[in-house]
């Protein structure tokens, strides 16, 4: 059944992923895009222009309190997270959090009791939670397919930026791969699996102090993950497989 209410959406920082989204969410029903926040107000001008967005701010603080928004989305670097979740719940505003959620456990269970407490909804951007794919990985699990999962590989990297000036290399802005991509194979194993009863973890550091690449392992009393996250540089591309 179709619902006729339109949820009033709005971001919060305008870098790459945002204007991504702000294209994907003209594609959904239901949901309007009614307002932006960025630290800098000709930016956020921009970006309402190019979106077609009623309201446009250049804080952030102006954005959680504005009274046209029912649900914002936090397209800040990883540091930001905690704080800008917690700024917008407790304003009473719904949150859609890109991942990583924050930069630790603390950081996430302050998130989830404050968003009980002011009672609103607050979700992770996981969007591989989403896709058919996952979804068809849980129904042939579930049906009995292929019997007890023993063990799951999974990776996933990229040709990262080369330069290490960049949000990915940053540590200050919650950089390296575990947090921009190692959250996905870890994920699907703790979907598919749960907590595991052992990890162990190794990376390798870029100059910059971060993980360009990590490896987990979780073992769990009948399986065991193999899990990998890798920022390639250009010149390092190579088959995953
Ligand atoms: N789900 C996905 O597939 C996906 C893909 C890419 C990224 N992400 C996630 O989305 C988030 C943003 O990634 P992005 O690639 O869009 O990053 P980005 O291009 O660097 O944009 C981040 C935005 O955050 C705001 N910001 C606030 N304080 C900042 C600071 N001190 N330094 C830099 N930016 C600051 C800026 O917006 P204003 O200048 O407008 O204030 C900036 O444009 C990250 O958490 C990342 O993990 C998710």
């Amino acid at each position: 059944m179709k619902s006729s209410k339109t949820i009033n959406l709005a971001i919060l920082g305008l870098g790459k992923i945002a204007h991504e989204f702000a294209k994907d969410v003209s594609l959904v029903e239901g949901v309007a895009l009614v307002a932006v926040a960025s630290r800098n107000l000709e930016k956020a001008k921009q970006f309402a222009t190019e979106y077609d967005v009623a309201n446009y701010y250049d804080s952030y603080k102006e954005l959680a309190t504005s009274p046209e928004v029912n649900l914002i989305y936090i397209a800040t670097p990883n540091n930001f997270h905690f704080e800008h979740a917690t700024l917008c719940i407790e304003s009473g505003k719904a949150v859609i959090c890109e991942k990583p959620f924050a930069l630790n456990s603390t950081q996430v269970f302050k998130m989830i009791a404050k968003a009980k407490e002011r009672q609103v909804f607050l979700m992770e951007a996981m969007w591989t939670r989403f896709i058919p794919a996952t979804q068809r990985v849980i129904d042939i699990i579930a049906d009995g397919t292929i019997g007890q999962i023993t063990g799951i590989n999974a990776d996933f990297g990229f040709a990262a930026a080369t330069d290490l000036n960049s949000r990915l290399y940053n540590k200050e802005l919650g950089g390296g791969s575990l947090l921009d991509i190692g959250i996905y194979p870890i994920y699907l194993s703790y979907l598919l699996l749960g907590m595991p009863n052992h990890i162990n973890a190794t990376a390798t550091l870029s100059s910059t102090g971060v993980d360009s690449n990590c490896e987990v392992l979780f073992k769990y009393a009948n399986a065991e993950c193999k899990l990998e996250a890798l920022l390639l540089k250009q010149h390092q591309q190579k088959p995953l497989l």
